[in-house]
């Protein structure tokens, strides 16, 4: 059994996160959510990986290279057009087991992956789908179940009127090969539109099993704030890297934080920050590694990335800010997401 993880769409509800970045690779708590998905499919003995990639591919292929750093096996199936969710799996084919695990890139979970293995080959179908219960379903695969935990229906998106319950796909999936069959090759094909309810039609054995644990996905920029906010409160589980001092405050080597700074939990700060005197960081922000931080800054709700410079008396709200970015004094930002143009060599 090996794991294909999606990891090639374009990420636009991200941007400008994602502009010059496939979306898994954007930090979770300063680590690429990427690299936590592998590590967490390492510890649930999952160690073979196929990446599904199109998007920035070289970004992700130079991180993980085979694999070995952290003790996985890493194949990538990469795509010189877009081929969809479904085509992407069809165009990972010769790399995939007689069953295999599918998992969108961008899903934040900690799931366990055994019990929907489990539940798989006990039913005997050719998929199985994870889902998950949300109040708003409209944004998401809906499914209608038999009393088996057969799925009926899969409608992608519906509107509110036609979501046949609040039962969704959580982007996790155990195939077997056979299903792939009726996957067109060289061609875009969505399998949430086309391929899930081709195979429910062809009574080809599509279940449903509702996973536990914590489960949310990164893809828009509320939910990717609410993802970290969960982390700092301790409702998602992931550990913080860095020490925890106080309650809800974790703080990395090597920082500089005077005593005049006021750290308003919950906190996350990384390795190597300066910050100025009488700044005052918090409630809700996390701070990547080797960011400096000016002189009387105030930053709330803000979640900033690796190598941030912030100068004096400035003011964050609710901001996100990918690598390297630099604020000039006095500024008052609210709800900015910003990223930096990445610098083409000629
Ligand atoms: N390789 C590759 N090629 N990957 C792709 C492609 C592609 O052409 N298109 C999308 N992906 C990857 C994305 O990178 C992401 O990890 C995953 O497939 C799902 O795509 P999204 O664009 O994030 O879809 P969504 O969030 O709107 O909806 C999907 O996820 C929901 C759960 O969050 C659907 O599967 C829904 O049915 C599901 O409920
Ligand atoms: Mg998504």
């Amino acid at each position: 059994m090996n794991a294909l993880l999606l990891a090639g769409g374009l990420g636009t509800r991200l941007r400008p996160l994602t502009e010059s970045l496939p979306k898994p690779m954007a930090l979770v708590g300063n680590s690429p959510w990427l690299e936590r998905l592998v590590i967490h499919l390492r510890e649930q003995n999952i160690r073979e990986i196929v990446m599904a990639v199109k998007h920035y591919s070289e970004v992700i292929q130079d991180y993980f290279g085979t694999g070995e750093k952290w003790g996985v096996t890493i194949q990538y199936a990469a795509e010189s057009s877009p081929l969809g969710t479904a085509g992407a799996i069809k165009n990972a084919e010769p790399l995939l087991h007689d069953t295999f695990l599918v998992i969108n890139a961008d899903i934040v979970h900690d799931i366990d992956l055994q019990s929907l293995l489990s539940y798989h080959k006990r039913h005997g179908g050719a998929v199985t789908i994870g889902l998950t219960e949300v109040d708003d379903p409209t944004s998401y695969g809906v499914v209608e179940q038999d009393g088996d935990g057969r799925i009926v229906r899969f409608v992608e998106k519906p509107a509110r009127e036609e979501a046949p319950s609040c039962r969704i796909n959580a982007g996790i999936y155990v195939m077997d090969k056979k299903a792939l069959q009726h996957i067109p090759s060289n061609r875009e094909v969505s399998i949430e539109r086309e391929t899930f309810p081709l195979l429910i039609e062809k009574q080809l054995g599509v279940y449903g099993k509702v996973v536990d644990g914590y489960w949310m996905d990164m893809g828009t920029k509320e939910r990717y704030r609410q993802i970290h906010w969960d982390l700092l409160n301790r409702v998602y589980t992931l550990p913080l890297p860095g020490e925890q001092r106080g309650n809800g405050i974790w703080i990395g080597s090597s920082c500089s934080i005077p005593s005049s700074v006021l750290l308003i939990p919950p906190v996350l700060i990384g390795d190597r920050v300066n910050i100025g005197e009488r700044a005052i960081i918090g409630p809700f922000s996390v701070i990547g590694d080797d960011c400096i931080i000016g002189r009387n800054v105030r930053c709330a709700e803000t979640i900033m990335w690796h190598r941030c410079l912030t100068h004096n008396e400035v003011v964050l709200n609710n901001c996100i800010f990918g690598y390297d970015l630099e604020i000039g004094s006095e500024h008052i930002l609210h709800e900015a997401v910003m990223s930096r143009m990445e610098v083409l060599q000629s």
